[in-house]
């Protein structure tokens, strides 16, 4: 049985509830997302068959015909507190007329270029100006303690917090805004939709969660492979099923298969994809890129590198707590040896993904080198399709955007699948063999994609 990404976060969600700790939105959207995928038969995705990108394309999640149930009533103390949201005053606190010359004088650095009062960025520009200079304190000595110079008087939310937390403040009120829905476009109708199971699962939450049945049908759904390709994407489960061993490697359209229904819930692995801004040219005729980075492990590049020795007791402690979560709630015995040794692999294995197939922040920040963009052609021919399957891949990555799967499937032209480490990828995909240097295995790669998408201490 093969433990997806929502598997884990399920079980993990069942762990957080059972040591009383709050949920994340974040993890509460990736169960929703499952609750949702679980609960449709219309998502069916039809590209399997590497037609040239032109199959059927009855990848629909949202079903029409669900009717908003109008008494699912809005929770305001379960969602947001309205008290960490942003405060419009933060921005306004300073003075203007006592700030500008003061500090012009003190800064000591040349006038900028002013900026008119007709631009539409003018009031921004200015906002951000008054959060700047509200923050500074120039008394400080910048040669002895900078940060405070530059900080001393910051107060209240980081710029990115506040305008994270008004967009969320605003989304909120969008989506519990009835008259707004109706005349939504759908892709908007469909985060209303999603909003309210999620509010359903918030406000039945023991019952959603209890018998661990959302754990095992996903088992048992990931189990049991991609219709019509069977044969390639069945994998046992052998952190639970302790007697059944893996001895070969997942094909092209078994890896394809499994890291391509992780991503779909929200879980990267192996390769991590999603579509973001075409960095180079937003405003061009391509304002937007799929981006194939490197893989998502269980906590960021550095940690391995600054602080391994408490992220390894913190893996082993939460990946064996899980496991015994969720053994106990298919009524099965681990043995703890075996038990230890697959954690052990599997942390192993983490660590050998985020320090010799990742790359490390500080070369990561030359943003240049990242850009290498390819049309789907392209991204075969040079991105061994032979060991991974970029036709299985994107279809399940890309989940419920079916106008996001006909841009890159059917438009031989698109040029913007942007492999962000492209010697790290063909490295790593190469590597998934039995002549490989790092100790990995079918059976412990097989595990990678249960134990990948955990992310205990994130
Ligand atoms: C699919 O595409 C091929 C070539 O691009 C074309 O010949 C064929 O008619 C298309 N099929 C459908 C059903 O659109
Ligand atoms: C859509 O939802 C309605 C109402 O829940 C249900 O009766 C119908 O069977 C669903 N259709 C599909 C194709 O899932
Ligand atoms: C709508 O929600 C209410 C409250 O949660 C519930 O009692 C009712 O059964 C639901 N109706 C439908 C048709 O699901
Ligand atoms: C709303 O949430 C609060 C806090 O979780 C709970 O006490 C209250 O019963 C909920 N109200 C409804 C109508 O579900
Ligand atoms: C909302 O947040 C504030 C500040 O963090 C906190 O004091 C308050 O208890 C929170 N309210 C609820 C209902 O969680
Ligand atoms: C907003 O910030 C101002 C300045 O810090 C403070 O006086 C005011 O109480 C805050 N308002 C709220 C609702 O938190
Ligand atoms: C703002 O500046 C004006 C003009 O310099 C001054 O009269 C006023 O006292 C200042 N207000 C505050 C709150 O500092
Ligand atoms: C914009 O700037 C002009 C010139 O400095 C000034 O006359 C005008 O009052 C300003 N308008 C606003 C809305 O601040
Ligand atoms: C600003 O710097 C001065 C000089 O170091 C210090 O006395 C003062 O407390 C600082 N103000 C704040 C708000 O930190
Ligand atoms: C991992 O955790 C288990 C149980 O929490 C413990 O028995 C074991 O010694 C730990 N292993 C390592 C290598 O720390």
């Amino acid at each position: 049985m093969l433990p997806m990404s929502s598997v884990w976060k399920i079980i993990s969600l069942f762990l957080d509830k059972v040591a009383g700790i709050v949920l994340t939105a974040g993890v509460l959207g990736v169960v929703i997302a499952i609750l949702v995928n679980e609960g449709s038969s219309t998502n069916n995705n039809n590209y399997y068959n590497n037609n040239g990108g032109n199959g059927t394309n009855t990848n629909t999640i949202y079903n029409e015909t669900f009717v908003y149930n109008q008494t699912v009533v809005y929770n305001n103390t379960n969602t947001v507190n309205s008290t960490t949201t942003f405060n419009n005053t933060v921005v306004q606190l300073v003075n203007q007329t006592v700030f500008v010359d003061v500090a012009s004088k003190v800064l000591n650095v040349a006038t900028p270029a002013k900026m008119t009062n007709d631009s539409s960025k003018y009031s921004s520009y200015q906002q951000v100006v008054q959060l700047f200079k509200a923050s500074v304190n120039l008394s400080a000595d910048p040669c002895n303690d900078f940060y405070a110079y530059t900080c001393g008087n910051f107060k209240g939310d980081m710029s990115f917090d506040i305008s994270d937390n008004s967009n969320i403040n605003d989304m909120v009120t969008k989506l519990t805004d009835d008259a707004y829905i109706s005349t939504a476009p759908l892709p908007v109708k469909q985060t209303r939709w999603y909003f309210d199971q999620c509010i359903y699962a918030r406000q039945n939450w023991d019952a959603t969660i209890n018998n661990g049945q959302y754990v095992t049908d996903a088992i048992n759904k990931l189990e049991a492979g991609a219709p019509g390709f069977e044969k390639d994407t069945q994998f046992p489960f052998p952190m639970l099923d302790q007697n059944t061993d893996v001895t070969t490697w997942p094909s092209n359209f078994g890896l394809g298969y499994l890291s391509g229904s992780l991503t779909a819930q929200g879980v990267d692995t192996i390769i991590s994809s999603g579509v973001d801004t075409n960095w180079k040219d937003p405003a061009g005729p391509e304002g937007f890129a799929y981006l194939l980075d490197q893989p998502t492990t269980f906590a960021p590049n550095t940690y391995y590198l600054k602080d391994w020795d408490s992220l390894k007791v913190n893996l082993n402690d939460s990946i064996t707590r899980t496991m015994l979560v969720l053994a106990r709630s298919q009524n099965k015995k681990l043995d703890p040896t075996i038990l230890q040794k697959d954690v052990n692999d599997i942390i192993t294995l983490d660590y050998t993904l985020a320090t010799v197939f990742s790359t490390d922040d500080t070369t990561r920040r030359q943003y240049d080198r990242s850009y290498n963009p390819n049309t789907l052609a392209q991204l075969m021919s040079q991105y061994h399709n032979e060991l991974f399957s970029w036709h299985m891949y994107l279809p399940l990555a890309v989940g419920t955007a079916e106008q996001v799967l006909d841009k890159l499937l059917t438009d031989p032209t698109y040029n913007y699948f942007v492999v962000m480490e492209p010697a790290k990828l063909n490295f790593l995909l190469t590597s998934l063999n039995d002549q490989n240097k790092y100790g990995i295995t079918p059976k412990i790669s097989c595990q990678l994609f249960s134990i990948t998408v955990l992310r205990p201490i994130q």
